[in-house]
């Protein structure tokens, strides 16, 4: 990071978010950092508990929605960098409730940008530091074929209430930006896995239920594509953006990391196989017999289920210099390792709200014919 920035990230407490948070405070120790997280059931402050004496870090836990407590905290912290991480993420969980995702996503977004614009363009000093950085996705631009890749000129084309919702805090931004000249910049990025994943996503889920000797549901036919990028390369990509991305621009970060679901399953399964197989307590705490591959258990697809997503990052490399740098098949198997290392972490995030959602989610998804 090239700059001490006075930063607000919101969302720190989630998964990317967290991630970011760590990484900036190792690359940059005079930046100042507030995290403002409304601690969902995705939220964790002991992801943070690293930097939690930190004399340049904060935690406020809030809502991004609540303009007061965001305009607040831009006031007297002075901050010029906005990294916004904060949404309700998971796409089953949008089929299951709408709701909180047009609340938090839209109208969240919607509030920061009304806070960056008082305070930022309602008179007073300028500061050319100042970036509002939105965290997107791909699922914006929809569903692919065989063949194609996203590029940022791809038409918008959201299927599932998740990404429209992103898609309308993406417009929101680009539109603050044209209109008021607020200083914004775009990512859009493809799926991330690593440590301090939310156990409702496919690899911390697979992962786990392989430990345990629980089922592993794959949806449909298991044939749908994903782009994978280790979540410290996102985090790198977006420091990248901070330092050198160009006002206004959009960029596209993906790992060229194209898998189906069900070669990333077995490649999971192969990892637990080993690591628990080559330690004695390991074999103790997790006996299974044989190899966990028999757990796969095909199950009823999910509705809308986009088939293929495919990022074309040529402009964020070529024009900034980023490029992914994790082996999408080193990165599992050391995301594999965090998760054998940090029973109690998994433990302390699938109890409660978890039990019951994994129990509407998964409980009357009948195995597929
Ligand atoms: P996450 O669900 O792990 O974390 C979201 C965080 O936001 C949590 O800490 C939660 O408590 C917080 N939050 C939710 N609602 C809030 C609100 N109203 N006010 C304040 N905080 C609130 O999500 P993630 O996977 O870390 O994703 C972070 C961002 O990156 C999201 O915007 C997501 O759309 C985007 N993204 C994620 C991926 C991925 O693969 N996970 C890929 C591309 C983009
Ligand atoms: O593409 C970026 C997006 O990636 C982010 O914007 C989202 O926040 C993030 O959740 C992720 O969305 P996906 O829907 O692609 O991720 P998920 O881990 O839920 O699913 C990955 C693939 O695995 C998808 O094709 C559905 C499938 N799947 C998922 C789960 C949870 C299964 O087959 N079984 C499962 O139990």
């Amino acid at each position: 990071m090239d700059r001490a920035r006075r930063a607000l990230i919101t969302g720190g407490a989630g998964f990317i978010g967290s991630n970011f948070t760590l990484y900036m405070r190792a690359k940059n120790p005079d930046a100042r950092i507030v995290v403002l997280d409304k601690l969902t059931y995705a939220g964790n402050l002991e992801n943070l508990a690293p930097i939690k004496r930190d004399a340049n870090f904060s935690f406020i836990k809030g809502d991004i929605n609540a303009f007061e407590t965001v305009d607040s905290v831009m006031r007297e912290d002075n901050i010029d960098t906005v990294v916004n991480f904060a949404a309700e993420s998971h796409v089953d969980r949008s089929i299951l409730g709408p709701r909180a995702f047009v609340e938090t996503n839209v109208m969240g977004t919607f509030t920061l940008l009304e806070a960056a614009r008082k305070n930022w363009l309602g008179g007073g000093a300028s500061n050319d530091k100042r970036i509002f950085l939105h965290v997107s996705t791909d699922e914006v631009y929809g569903s692919l074929g065989e063949t194609g890749y996203f590029t940022e000129e791809t038409p918008y084309s959201p299927n599932s209430p998740y990404s429209a919702s992103k898609a309308a805090s993406d417009h929101l931004v680009r539109a603050y930006h044209h209109t008021y000249g607020l200083p914004v910049i775009t990512t859009n990025c493809s799926n991330n896995y690593g440590p301090y994943q939310f156990p409702e996503k496919l690899i911390p889920l697979i992962t786990i239920n392989a430990l345990t000797g629980k089922p592993l549901p794959v949806y449909g036919d298991g044939g749908n594509v994903r782009d994978w990028l280790h979540v410290e390369d996102h985090c790198a990509a977006i420091e990248t953006a901070l330092d050198r991305g160009k006002i206004g621009e959009v960029y596209n970060v993906g790992g060229r990391a194209e898998r189906k679901n069900i070669d990333i399953v077995n490649l999971i399964c192969g990892a637990v196989d080993a690591a628990v197989n080559s330690d004695k307590a390991l074999r103790e705490l997790y006996p299974f017999d044989g190899s966990r591959k028999k757990l796969i258990t095909y199950v009823k697809d999910r509705p809308g289920h986009d088939r293929r997503y495919a990022i074309d990052c040529a402009k964020i490399e070529k024009e900034l210099g980023w490029t992914p740098a994790v082996a999408f098949e080193d990165g599992v198997r050391a995301t594999v390792d965090w998760y054998v290392k940090n029973r109690k972490w998994w433990e302390r995030v699938m109890s409660g709200e978890y039990v019951k959602y994994y129990e509407r989610q998964y409980g009357g998804r009948s195995a597929r014919p």
